[in-house]
């Protein structure tokens, strides 16, 4: 029987589109007593560095109408832990896409730790995080700037035989400018949008909330601006999108589809309710149904 949901994501098959978003499901073994997490297409681990990290001070995180602001500060043990027991161990449970979600302060350390993550072969994908806003001197720095952009992806490719996405930042006046450099420089793929920079004041302390001042802002509230950004970009590359931002249900998985998603990630919602994805994976076929849409693989970028 012919499998609806599933999609083509630069020659790796996925039963499903639907990917939890990196820093928003650990490394996906935290949700194995919650969740069948075989019921998802691929889950995105979180953002990795070369040296562990112990994250950004408290608090690190303040609510928002529709969404969330998060300044966790890329807390994770680091490259060495993520290819020897977190990917082994997520594999011998899952049997979906793994998605290893790459961080750096330096083109260098992008390049080590991609190679690293090229050695483990229980990663499928390398998605190359250039858009962390909450760290200095790393993460964003390299998503906001073509050249910069450019010169992490050239590095990466080097130094690895795995499909590699780049993850953007929607905190820049042109995405399609810093999409284009990263296919040009062979990126297989892209990932978009990352969190938006936002911030909080606690009125009666007269202080930030985040103790870090600010933070990515993600959640419902930025899924027209994210779904903007996939529309833009997907029509400018000829490369595979990610969608991701604000994605909350079924309707929203075939909207980032229209706008040219080929696979589309879930972030803030899994926070509110773990059982976002696998809701949405039930909804989808009777949703899927009432649109007269035989399967999701043809909705891709019919806008
Ligand atoms: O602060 C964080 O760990 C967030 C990472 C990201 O947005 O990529």
């Amino acid at each position: 029987m012919v499998n609806r949901l599933a999609v083509n994501l630069c020659g790796i098959p996925m039963q499903n589109p639907l990917v939890p978003a990196s820093g928003s499901f650990g490394f996906g073994l935290e949700l194995a007593d919650t969740l069948d997490l075989n019921l998802l297409g691929g889950i995105s681990l979180k953002g990795t560095t070369r040296e562990a990290r112990f994250g950004n001070p408290t608090p690190r995180i303040a609510e928002c109408t529709a969404g969330m602001i998060n300044s966790v500060g890329l807390q994770n043990p680091g490259i060495e832990v993520l290819v020897s027991e977190k990917a082994p161990a997520l594999r011998r449970i899952y049997r979906g896409v793994i998605i290893a979600n790459i961080s750096g302060y330096s083109v260098e350390e992008y390049a080590f730790n991609c190679g690293r993550a090229d050695a483990c072969p229980d990663i499928d994908l390398l998605e190359v995080n250039i858009s962390c806003p909450n760290v200095h001197g790393g993460g964003m720095a390299f998503g906001t700037e073509p050249k910069l952009a450019a010169a992490v992806t050239r590095a990466v490719k080097e130094v690895t035989e795995k499909p590699v996405f780049i993850k953007l930042s929607p905190n820049v006046t042109d995405i399609v400018s810093i999409a284009k450099a990263c296919e040009d420089a062979g990126a297989d793929g892209i990932t978009l949008v990352n969190t938006f920079l936002g911030m909080r004041i606690d009125i009666a302390r007269r202080q930030p909330v985040i103790a870090n001042k600010m933070g990515g802002f993600s959640g419902a509230a930025i899924f027209p601006i994210a779904l903007r950004m996939v529309y833009q970009v997907a029509h400018a590359c000829r490369i595979p999108v990610m969608g991701c931002g604000g994605v909350q249900r079924a309707e929203d998985v075939i909207e980032m589809m229209m706008a040219g998603a080929t696979a589309v990630q879930v972030g803030a919602e899994n926070l509110r309710n773990p059982m976002a994805c696998p809701e949405m994976l039930e909804a989808l076929p009777e949703l899927m149904d009432r649109l007269g849409i035989k399967c999701l693989q043809d909705i891709i970028g019919v806008v």
